[in-house]
């Protein structure tokens, strides 16, 4: 074990910063033991220094987050207070003074990635974002690191455990939407204000990393088509049961061709029950990756939480200060221009429902709707609702633009009351 320590400053002590605390108190004899690298955090930043931080000594503490980066005892920067600023300056003052910087923060790498990363390299210093996508499942290491020599063709994820959760509860409990996320708010999954786990922005900001890191281009949380799920219903999710399907919050990230033109999107879709990916349960993540020498790999774990998210905090703390004794940085990521294809051109098989009065002759006009669209229909099913019928139809492969168009034309129909949701539909291999 090499005797000086390297020493760690914190911008951040919340679920994470003091879980790692807590893990570095823990682990760090033996960590040093199998590394030869012995850590000890020196500098703490909060807003409020007057909160009780059990194990965190009150001397480390302060409220100026800038000096954590100028205080020369401090050999690494440690940043998970979250949000774009003031994190992204104080990332760029550490990196350039020579610091590295490992983050956990999704959102900044999601909105400002390649800055960053000219910064790092600019500056010969590793910035290394392990915990920013999947928590404690390593995911940017293998991307960058394992699988650096394959051409990835796809990276398809289930990234948000608060949505897995909710749509695990309505599948397995035959909850309702409001009822399963309040229980997910009970247990601490959810927060009061659930709009950036449940409208997609969560998971849009990981699958624009994922599609930077797999693809080697910078894209951007807001390059990312979204839809959450908020819309979805029981109804859904019971006929997705039928048909031999699972509903997930999806994140995919496709190469389209080697432009490289990515196709980037986070939606509800329809899995058929037996992809690996339809197993994943509750809060747990996992992403899958398809590439053309290595076939199919997928990567599962908590996706969040304090100590899951600490350990890959922790493991790019070891290398970066590997890195620092052998005064060497990790190249930062190289991210080329990305076309993103648009949202139109996908092709897939599509789920939709919509509510007709049930009365003779609607049905051949329905079906002539989605013919004039080129949508051909691979299976229909109608169920009475009283004076009304539901028809819920799974297409062939189509068009998005074609789907959508279809759905426009029948919004418009006299016999038509309500058009219900549009789910995409994953094919079984
Ligand atoms: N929680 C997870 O499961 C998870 C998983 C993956 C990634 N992340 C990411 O990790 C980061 C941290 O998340 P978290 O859940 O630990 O957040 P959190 O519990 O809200 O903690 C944020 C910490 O930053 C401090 N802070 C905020 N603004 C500050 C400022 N301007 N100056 C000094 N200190 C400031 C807060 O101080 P006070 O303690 O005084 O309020 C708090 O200690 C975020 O980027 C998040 O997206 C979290």
């Amino acid at each position: 074990v090499n005797a000086s320590p390297v020493r760690v400053g914190l911008l951040g002590c919340g679920n994470v910063g003091g879980a790692l605390c807590e893990l570095i108190a823990a682990e760090g004899a033996a960590v040093a033991q199998r590394t030869g690298v012995h850590l000890q955090v020196v500098r703490v930043a909060v807003r409020d220094v007057g909160k009780p931080r059990p194990g965190i000594g009150p001397g480390l503490l302060t409220a100026d987050a800038a000096s954590v980066i100028t205080d020369p005892t401090v050999d690494v920067v440690v940043e998970v207070m979250g949000g774009i600023e003031p994190a992204r300056s104080l990332i760029i003052d550490a990196l350039k003074a020579g610091k590295p910087v490992v983050t956990a923060n999704k959102e900044l790498m999601a909105s400002a990635g390649t800055d960053l990363f000219a910064a790092a390299s600019g500056a010969g210093v590793d910035l290394l974002f392990e915990a920013s996508v999947g928590g404690g499942i390593p995911l940017i290491r293998p991307l960058r690191e394992s699988l650096a020599g394959e051409s990835i063709q796809r990276v398809m994820g289930i990234v948000n455990g608060t949505t897995n959760y909710i749509l695990t509860r309505m599948t397995e409990a035959g909850a309702r939407y409001d009822e399963a996320l309040a229980e997910a708010q009970s247990l601490g999954y959810a927060e009061a204000d659930p709009t950036a786990d449940v409208e997609g922005f969560d998971a849009a900001a990981k699958a624009a990393i994922l599609a930077s890191i797999a693809f080697g281009a910078g894209v951007v949380a807001t390059d990312v088509y979204r839809e959450g799920i908020s819309t979805v219903t029981a109804a859904d999710i019971a006929f997705a049961d039928r048909m031999g399907y699972v509903v997930k919050l999806l994140a995919v990230a496709e190469l389209i061709d080697a432009g490289p033109t990515v196709a980037v999107r986070v939606h509800p879709a329809m899995l058929p029950k037996t992809h690996p990916l339809a197993s994943v349960r509750d809060s747990f993540n996992a992403v899958f990756i398809e590439g053309a020498a290595v076939g199919e790999l997928m990567l599962y774990g908590r996706g969040a939480g304090g100590m899951p998210t600490a350990s890959a905090v922790l493991g790019d703390l070891i290398d970066a200060a590997h890195n620092l004794r052998s005064g060497g940085a990790g190249r930062a990521p190289l991210l080329g221009h990305a076309r993103i294809w648009p949202m139109d051109e996908l092709r897939s098989q599509y789920y939709l429902n919509i509510e007709v009065a049930d009365r003779p002759g609607v049905l051949a006009t329905v079906a002539g709707v989605f013919g004039a669209h080129g949508v051909s229909i691979r299976s229909m099913e109608q169920e009475g609702l009283g004076d009304e019928a539901r028809l819920v139809f799974i297409t062939h492969t189509a068009r998005e633009r074609d789907v959508q168009a279809t759905l426009a034309a029948l919004r418009e129909l006299d016999a038509v009351d309500r058009v219900g949701n549009l789910l995409r539909v994953v094919e079984a291999d």
